[in-house]
């Protein structure tokens, strides 16, 4: 296992990439095995109360056209994702407080009966919220730590507190849910050191899904005129984490795409096993819009579902066709 100084040298030193990149394809080939795990994604509202300063869909951006999904269609694109052949769904959106527990829970109960696993990633919550959401069926849950150095999660996050962050992660913990988090690469003023820090408490927690990707400027937010993460370096610290943790699942991210026009399959072929591609249409795509140039947004359900397939089958990996829970070794 790597040290902090080990984890740092790794990340700076740039000779040692490709030895870096084709060890976590080993160790992926070796636990996790060569199937990928698709996640069918639904968007279903770009309504955030939050003010994160690098996020297209902080409250304060005024420009952005709003949307919420009604559940019956949001029953209807998870209906035509299933048809598709997808068996985990992620309902995504902005921190929207309208999705009270009495929208959600029977919502989730439909989509259980469809035979598929159900994770949900719409930030933070109370403990009863969270727990409403597990007996109703929801297995998994996502929610990036996004960074762990405290002063810069400070400054970042107005009005939010590291400390609940770190109180939903351990919530959703207690009650049963497989938890993913993550983390962003290249926040302006984070460090290599936070970056090893942040590899460290995703080892320590021992989290079962861990999503990275760089840090793409908005044009309508504080950070406009940030520089951009780098996709080799969020691609080290997705390989690194692939080595330290080799049995969790690891999405090879939309915005590594976004910065690679080959990001997903280079991410495959560097430690992940995991695509999420989006199962609503574009009229909802192109408004989701957490930073500029994202992929797929002129693009169908169908059309994704078997581009990625024969991305997939063209590096000599195949789709599960399991569940795609982390099968702990
Ligand atoms: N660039 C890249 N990723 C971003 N996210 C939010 N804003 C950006 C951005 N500008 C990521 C956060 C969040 C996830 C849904 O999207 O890490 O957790
Ligand atoms: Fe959407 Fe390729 S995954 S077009």
């Amino acid at each position: 296992m790597f040290s902090k100084s080990e984890i740092i040298n790794l990340l700076k030193d740039e000779s040692q990439n490709d030895w870096l990149f084709s060890y976590a394809d080993k160790i992926r080939q070796k636990y996790v095995g060569d199937k990928v795990h698709l996640r069918g994604l639904i968007e279903f509202s770009n309504i955030c109360k939050c003010t994160c300063k690098y996020c297209g869909l902080r409250y304060e951006n005024k420009d952005l056209k709003r949307y919420r999904i009604s559940s019956n269609e949001i029953l209807k694109y998870a209906k035509n994702a299933v048809s598709l052949g997808y068996k985990t769904l992620v309902l995504q959106s902005g921190e929207d407080s309208f999705y009270t527990q009495e929208i959600l829970v029977p919502l989730i109960k439909e989509i259980k009966k469809l035979d598929v696993t159900l994770t949900l990633s719409i930030g933070e919550r109370s403990f009863e919220d969270y727990k409403a959401f597990r007996n109703a069926g929801a297995d998994r849950y996502l929610i990036r730590i996004e960074t762990t150095d405290r002063n810069l999660y400070k400054e970042l996050h107005p009005n939010m507190s590291f400390e609940n962050r770190l109180r939903c992660l351990s919530d959703l913990r207690k009650l049963g849910f497989e938890v993913g988090s993550g983390c962003l690469i290249g926040l302006p003023n984070q460090t290599i050191e936070s970056i090893a820090d942040d590899i460290l408490f995703f080892k320590e927690n021992n989290f079962d899904m861990i999503g990275v990707g760089p840090f793409i400027p908005h044009p309508q937010t504080p950070l406009n005129n940030s520089k951009q993460g780098s996709f080799e370096l969020a691609l080290k610290v997705m390989a690194i984490i692939r080595i330290m943790l080799p049995d969790i699942n690891i999405p090879a991210t939309t915005a590594m795409e976004t910065l690679n026009p080959n990001g997903r399959i280079i991410a495959l072929k560097s430690g992940a096993n995991v695509v999420m591609p989006n199962v609503t249409t574009k009229e909802y795509r192109k408004k989701y819009e957490i930073y500029p140039n994202k992929i797929c947004i002129n693009e169908n359900p169908d059309k994704c579902r078997f581009c990625i397939e024969n991305k997939i089958k063209s590096i000599g990996r195949t789709i599960s066709n399991d569940y795609g829970f982390r099968i702990k070794t």
